[in-house]
């Protein structure tokens, strides 16, 4: 999704502002720009192709100067086009409009302003000229008209009056060493330099040129000079700005994790590493206690009587197998909503309710929203599962558990799904003993199980060669159905998600018992149906409903465990995970799922890292 930087310092900045633009390019865009202060003027380069491009872009156009600012773009409001790409320029009113000089604002923006019409509708009536049909323009010239020689003071003003969410870096004609950010419901970071100051939406961005990182909180508007910066606060509803400290932190560059090494793309490399993630996830696990959540979680997890999960997506389907593990080994009843539709439902709230978030990014501007939404209703108990710990969501939380899978590049989440589940059942674990559920001897049975599973992640991935043949199958495919059942309905949700993001396959997840109640009706030779089917309880159950898709000619790929007791026949292909992990085995079927989806794609010859349309990290509603 969107990308932002600014950056003022005496050296010229272009090449930084691409390097960071290069840094942002996993989280999905179709445009990107950069715009610069140069000999008085603003300067600006804007593409619909990559980062290397406007690369080029710059040089073959001269772009250089020490203040500027850079965006990657993923369209909202407007196509992506040329002319929607960001920085945007005001265009001033009166001679500037007739002229089409470029105004003196520059600026760019991520999020999405709410009222964008109304303020365009009395722009226009004020003589302001739109280039674009973004909304983003709008804060442009609303800047612009707020502008009387002051930057700082002309973002505030124009900050008060957006509605929506924003995170935005300006700079301005008259004013050759300032940039001004802004945010509120967006990510924002400040980069201190020597003698030059960054911002950025991601302190990715940042990496190799600071690692003193000051994160903006909603309602501030930065200051940035060379070397030195102001930042002021104006909490929601006060009519009154006043200066704030935010605290910098040391922020480790980002390192090694860019690298392909011997794999063809990010999603592959990241599949491959997951047996090291999850052993990373469980380093320092010497034994099962609330305080590996956090130094109040006890007291916390002892306060609670059911548990609420928001997240989206793959996160989502996470949650939906903690439910099955929180419920079965803790007892506690458990909730799982996704988040874009919890907080606009009018739910009962529970006071006695620990609330757990779920994200890769924590910056899912869905899940934070849920949220904020849950603690106004008075649940604020909350608890975040995340893979980024200087996140919005670690910070908003009250407890945190910090999955370790490493920076994730491609969009679809892999390393980044089995690192939650892997951090979801030792929540199980950890809340099982306060309410009086699960011997010692028990846990420490778990948490063996839990020990053993990069072993049993690596024989899983050796199942490649396999699944490259079944992927063969499905590339020629429209449709496919995954069915699962219990704790593995929700690896088929995950199997399908991941097929249909990166291969563009349309795929659909049943629990395998609904079959009869309608979509068999869509099984047919043309239908592949791929099932899940550990040895578990359910194997049995599982086995009639698979009988019945072979009945209708459906030709079946199940993914089984060693001793399943499935045998491969005509219509029916089966691979057998050879390390059986119980419980636990949501974390290895997945594998060949996520397997099977990257091949597909790769013989579909899609973008499997950047898959059209989708973002990494989905910042705006
Ligand atoms: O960063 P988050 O975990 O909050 O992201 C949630 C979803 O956007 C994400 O899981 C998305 O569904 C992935 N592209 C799935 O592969």
């Amino acid at each position: 999704m969107c990308g932002l930087l600014g950056a003022v310092s005496p050296r010229n900045i272009v090449p930084i502002l691409v390097e960071g633009l290069k840094r942002l390019e996993y989280r999905g865009y179709d445009s990107c720009g950069i715009a610069v202060h140069q000999n008085g003027a603003l300067r600006r380069s804007r593409s619909t192709a990559r980062v290397a491009e406007l690369d080029a872009l710059v040089a073959r156009d001269g772009v250089e100067g020490g203040t500027g600012i850079a965006h990657t773009r993923w369209a909202t409001h407007g196509a992506p086009a040329v002319h929607n790409a960001h920085p945007h320029f005001s265009h001033g009113a009166g001679d500037d409009a007739v002229t089409r000089r470029p105004g003196r604002i520059a600026l760019v923006h991520n999020g999405i302003v709410e009222n964008h019409e109304r303020l365009r509708a009395r722009l226009e009536a004020r003589g302001y000229a739109f280039a674009s049909q973004t909304d983003t323009e709008v804060i442009a010239h609303l800047i612009d008209l707020h502008y009387d020689g002051d930057l700082f003071e002309a973002v505030k003003r124009a900050a008060v009056e957006l509605e929506g969410a924003y995170a935005i870096a300006a700079f301005c004609r008259d004013e050759p060493l300032r940039v001004v950010g802004a945010r509120k419901g967006s990510p924002l970071v400040l980069g201190l330099g020597e003698g030059e100051t960054f911002l950025a939406s991601d302190a990715m961005a940042l990496a190799g040129v600071t690692e003193r990182i000051v994160y903006l909180e909603e309602g501030d508007v930065a200051d940035l000079q060379p070397g030195r910066h102001w930042i002021e606060h104006r909490p929601e509803g006060a009519d009154r700005w006043q200066r704030v400290e935010r605290e910098a932190r040391r922020v480790p560059a980002w390192t090694g994790a860019a690298e392909l090494g011997p794999y063809r793309h990010y999603m592959q490399k990241e599949i491959f590493e997951q047996p090291r993630a999850i052993a990373d996830t469980l380093e320092g696990v010497e034994g099962i206690a609330p305080d590996l959540f956090g130094d109040r979680a006890h007291r916390v997890m002892g306060e609670v009587d059911r548990v609420l999960v928001l997240a989206c997506g793959t996160s989502y389907y996470a949650g939906l197998t903690a439910k099955l593990w929180f419920e079965s080994i803790a007892r506690i009843p458990t909730e799982v909503e996704i988040a874009s539709e919890y907080r606009y439902r009018d739910s009962v709230p529970h006071d006695r309710t620990l609330v757990v978030t779920i994200s890769q990014s924590g910056e899912t501007a869905d899940t934070l929203s849920a949220l904020r939404h849950a603690r106004s209703l008075g649940m604020t108990r909350t608890l975040t599962i995340c893979n980024v710990a200087t996140s919005a969501m670690v910070r908003e939380c009250m407890l945190a558990y910090v999955t370790r899978a490493g920076v994730e590049i491609g969009v679809a989440s892999t390393k980044a799904f089995t690192t939650q589940l892997a951090a979801l059942h030792l929540l199980a674990l950890a809340l099982a003993p306060v309410r009086g559920r699960l011997p010692d001897a028990d846990a420490e049975r778990h948490l063996a199980a839990m020990r053993h599973l990069p072993v049993a992640m690596q024989a899983a991935l050796a199942l490649e060669p396999q699944v490259i043949a079944w992927a063969e199958r499905f590339a020629v495919r429209q449709h496919a159905l995954f069915l699962g059942r219990g704790l593995h309905y929700p690896i088929a949700l995950e199997g399908a998600l991941k097929l249909k993001e990166i291969s563009y396959i349309h795929a659909e997840a049943y629990p395998a018992g609904e079959l009869k109640h309608g979509p068999l009706a869509l099984v047919d030779a043309q239908m592949p149906v791929v099932a899940i089917a550990p040895n578990d309880a359910l194997l049995e159950k599982l086995k009639s409903n698979l009988s019945e898709v072979r009945a209708r000619g459906g030709e079946l790929s199940v993914v089984a465990d060693r001793d399943s007791a499935l045998a491969a026949a005509d219509g029916m292909h089966v691979i057998r995970l050879p390390d059986p992990v119980g419980a636990l085995s949501p974390i290895t079927h997945v594998v060949p799922l996520q397997l099977l989806a990257y091949h597909a794609a790769v013989i579909r010859g899609t973008d499997v890292d950047k898959p059209r349309n989708l973002a990494k990290s989905v910042t705006v509603e």
